[in-house]
Parts: C-alpha cells; sequence; structure tokens
C-alpha cells in the first residue's frame, strides 16, 4: 500500500517523496520507480518501532528547504494469536510499530510542519479490524482503535496551525501483508477471485487505498479533518449476511 501511495502521490506532482521502511530492497525498488516518473525520492531505513528512526526520517523528509506538506503513516504489523494465549511481549510489539510509532512519527511531521508554517496533511492507515472484532487480533485491533482516536485529539489541537489529521480504515487488501495472514498464494488467488465476506466480493486494491489518501491531502479534502475513513467494499456495513446465505 506505501508503494502505491508514494507511486499516486509521486503522478499527481510531489516534488519529493521521501519512503521510511524497515525493508531496504522494498524501498531500493520503489525510489528506481519514483525517479523514473520524475519525483526525488529519498529514503530511510528504519524501524519505525524506534522513536530515533522516525525522527530521522522526518529530518530526511525536510532536509534542505524543511517543507513537509504530508506525512502518511501506513507501516504495520499484524500476527494471529487467539486472546487466551496472546503473550505481553506480542502485544507491546504490535502496539510498538503500529500505535506507538503512530504517536512519535506524527508529532516530529507537525512539529517540522508548526515550524514551516505552511499547515499540512497528516495521515494515517488504520483498519476496519479498529472498529470491529477480529478473532485472533486483540492487540492489532486495539492499535488500529488507538489510532482513530488519536487522529481526533490531533485533528483538534492541530487545527490552529492549518494542519488536517484523518486516518483511513481499510478492508482486506490484496498486500504482501494479507498473504502471510492467509498463509498461501492459493489462498490469496482465491480471495482474489470470490470473498464472500466483503459485499464487493473480493479484495480491495492498494490503489484504492492510495487514492483516498490522495482526495484527503488534496484541496478537495480542505474541510476534511478528524475523520475514520472506510475502505472496505461494504464489508461493515453487512452486518447480516445475503438473504439466501441466511436460507
Ligand atoms: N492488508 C490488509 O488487508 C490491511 C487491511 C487494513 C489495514 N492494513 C494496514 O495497512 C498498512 C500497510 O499494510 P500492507 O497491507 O501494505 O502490508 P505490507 O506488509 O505489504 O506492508 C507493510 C510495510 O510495513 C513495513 N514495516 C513493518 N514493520 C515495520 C517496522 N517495524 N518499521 C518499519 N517498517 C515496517 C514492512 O516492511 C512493509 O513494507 C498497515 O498499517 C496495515 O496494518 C492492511
Amino acid at each position: 500500500m506505501g508503494r502505491a501511495t508514494a507511486h499516486r502521490f509521486a503522478q499527481e506532482g510531489a516534488a519529493r517523496v521521501t519512503l521510511f521502511d524497515k525493508d531496504a530492497e522494498r524501498i531500493n525498488d520503489v525510489v528506481s520507480e519514483l525517479a523514473e516518473i520524475g519525483c526525488e525520492p529519498r529514503s530511510v531505513v528504519g524501524d519505525v518501532s524506534r522513536p530515533e528512526d522516525c525522527r530521522r526520517a522526518v529530518d530526511e523528509a525536510v532536509r534542505g528547504d524543511g517543507r513537509l506538506d504530508v506525512l502518511i503513516s501506513n507501516a504495520g504489523a499484524d500476527s494471529i494469536h487467539p486472546f487466551l494465549e496472546l503473550e505481553l511481549e506480542e502485544w507491546y510489539r504490535i502496539l510498538d510499530i503500529n500505535l506507538t510509532a503512530s504517536f512519535v512519527l506524527g508529532q516530529a511531521a507537525a512539529r517540522a510542519m508548526v515550524a514551516a508554517g505552511n499547515g499540512g496533511a497528516i495521515l494515517y492507515t488504520a483498519s476496519i479490524s479498529g472498529m470491529t472484532a477480529s478473532t485472533g487480533d486483540a492487540h492489532y485491533g486495539v492499535s488500529k482503535a488507538g489510532i482513530i482516536s488519536l487522529v481526533q485529539t490531533m485533528a483538534i489541537e492541530l487545527v490552529e496551525h492549518n494542519i488536517r489529521v484523518n486516518c483511513v480504515s481499510p478492508g482486506p487488501l490484496d498486500t504482501p501483508m494479507s498473504l502471510a495472514l492467509l498463509g498461501s498464494e492459493e489462498a490469496m488467488e482465491a480471495a482474489r477471485e470470490s470473498w464472500p465476506i466483503v459485499p464487493m466480493n473480493r479484495l480491495g486494491l492498494p490503489a484504492e487505498i492510495a487514492g483516498t489518501y490522495a482526495y484527503l491531502a488534496s484541496a478537495d479534502g480542505a474541510y476534511t479533518t478528524g475523520q475514520n475513513i472506510v475502505v472496505d467494499g461494504g464489508m461493515t456495513s453487512n452486518v447480516f449476511p445475503l438473504a439466501d446465505e441466511l436460507a
């Protein structure tokens, strides 16, 4: 999803895009792709659960002219553990990557935006797992619910600096994270062809989330702040399954 979003912003004319991920190989691929589009790619290899790495990423983004217009805090991790078996170490690991990093990155970015004085947009990837129960996912769900709450407070406190703060809550997507959770390429292929728990009967595409970020960062989103935009193919609206499945 980060890759699709970087592409979308480069195509929209972003002068530079700074990538921050722990996976150097993934970053290098995207850096080459962005350079071809004509945007200045910058990159930081680091761990979002290390506050010093988050600050290093923001420092690299503002290097030169001090400007940072948009932060998209999207890196995340998940693992499935039944509640009765969930270890405290795993609870903290997922909270550190998904939630504490959201605070640290968001604060560093907001401080840079306030210093530059041009306002900005701060965007987070939450999840429908932060709004609903997901079996085996208590730690992940809480981390994403925390982002939805963080967004509301940040939005109100930062409004005087013309900084808007929003998050997107995707449903199941066609990304490597889902592949890891589903366990095999065959299971992914089956989910691509049909995923009946989603009214649209398919996985979402990273480009569809990237498009929502582009809207939220643009002038079209100028009156939108403190919101959680759900992009889930109708999944969370579908409390009851189809009538013929009930029969
Ligand atoms: N895939 C889904 O179905 C889905 C649904 C809802 C929300 N999300 C959220 O979307 C976001 C993007 O996930 P994705 O689906 O593109 O998965 P992905 O696994 O393809 O991407 C996650 C990225 O985060 C990076 N990352 C993980 N831990 C990191 C760390 N400690 N430090 C730095 N980088 C780290 C990984 O290297 C990877 O590039 C995540 O926040 C995820 O929770 C995903």
